[in-house]
């Protein structure tokens, strides 16, 4: 068996891969500008899980990139069972200051990215008559409440509408599911203010911002055949929020 998670070198993806990695998936761990945590987590991978892994350098909002790691991951394995499209970047800043510019690269990582993505890679699986998609969006995707992100929120709830699209297209044979996480502790939240942060909080039934460990888990869940029936869904993992 054996995963592609995309943004995999470090946050939430690398999490994703240590969980597949430790069930003796073999992995194909991709990044676009973090190459030494990316050696290292296969280095790790290797060395402690004994699984292959691959490390590819690819930014997913470059067609001929995307089209290049394909190639390179087909020449490697004959087939893919799963692809986590997890990579994704957050532009956050003032409503009125943000330029057409920012909103298209964010919809160009985030949604074309994984659309592209899940599409060549769906249309192989297909051939295989099996494989299973895993996209990550957010509760953003769900409740738009920041106008600072405002292309961010736009990015995550379209790929919800690409789930339902893909799902349809690939069935029966390729299962494709979406989940959207609350706040997570990654680098991502990191850059948010404690202020914010306290406010936020107050909203979590939970009390805390998740760990990465447990939306991995959740992702590994749904690429296995204990999810078989898991198919189409919108998956919150938010720790319960009242807004
Ligand atoms: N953190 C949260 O609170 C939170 C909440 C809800 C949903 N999410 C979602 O969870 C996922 C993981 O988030 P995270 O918090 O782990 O993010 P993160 O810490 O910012 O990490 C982002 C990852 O995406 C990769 N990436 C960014 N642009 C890329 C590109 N053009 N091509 C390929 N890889 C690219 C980065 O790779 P390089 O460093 O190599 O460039 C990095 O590995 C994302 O989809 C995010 O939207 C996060």
């Amino acid at each position: 068996m054996n995963v592609l998670v995309t943004g995999s070198s470090r946050g939430l993806g690398k999490i994703i891969i240590l969980e597949y990695a430790k069930n003796g998936y073999d992995v194909i761990i991709n990044y676009n500008n973090s190459k030494e945590e990316a050696l290292e987590l296969k280095d790790y991978v290797e060395s402690t899980y004994k699984v292959k892994a691959l490390v590819i350098k690819c930014d997913i909002s470059k067609e001929e990139e995307i089209d290049s790691m394909i190639d390179e991951i087909y020449k490697e394995f004959d087939h893919l069972d799963v692809l986590v499209n997890n990579a994704s970047i957050a532009l956050d800043q003032d409503f009125e200051l943000k330029t057409k510019n920012e909103f298209m690269k964010t919809l160009e990582v985030n949604l074309v990215g994984t659309y592209l993505l899940s599409k060549k890679i769906g249309l192989k699986m297909l051939e295989e008559k099996k494989g299973n998609i895993i996209n990550i969006s957010s509760t953003n995707g769900l409740d738009t409440t920041y106008p600072e992100s405002i292309d961010y929120d736009a990015s995550k709830a379209g790929i919800i509408s690409l789930n339902h699209n893909l799902a349809s297209y690939f069935a029966p044979y390729i299962r494709v599911n979406t989940i959207c996480p609350g706040w997570i502790n990654t680098d991502m939240s990191k850059k948010i203010s404690k202020e914010f942060q306290e406010e936020e909080l107050k909203k979590i039934l939970l009390n805390r911002f998740a760990e990465t460990s447990e939306i991995a888990n959740l992702v590994y869940f749904l690429g296995t055949d204990k999810a078989s029936y898991i198919n189409d869904s919108i998956i919150r993992i938010d720790g319960g929020v009242k807004r």
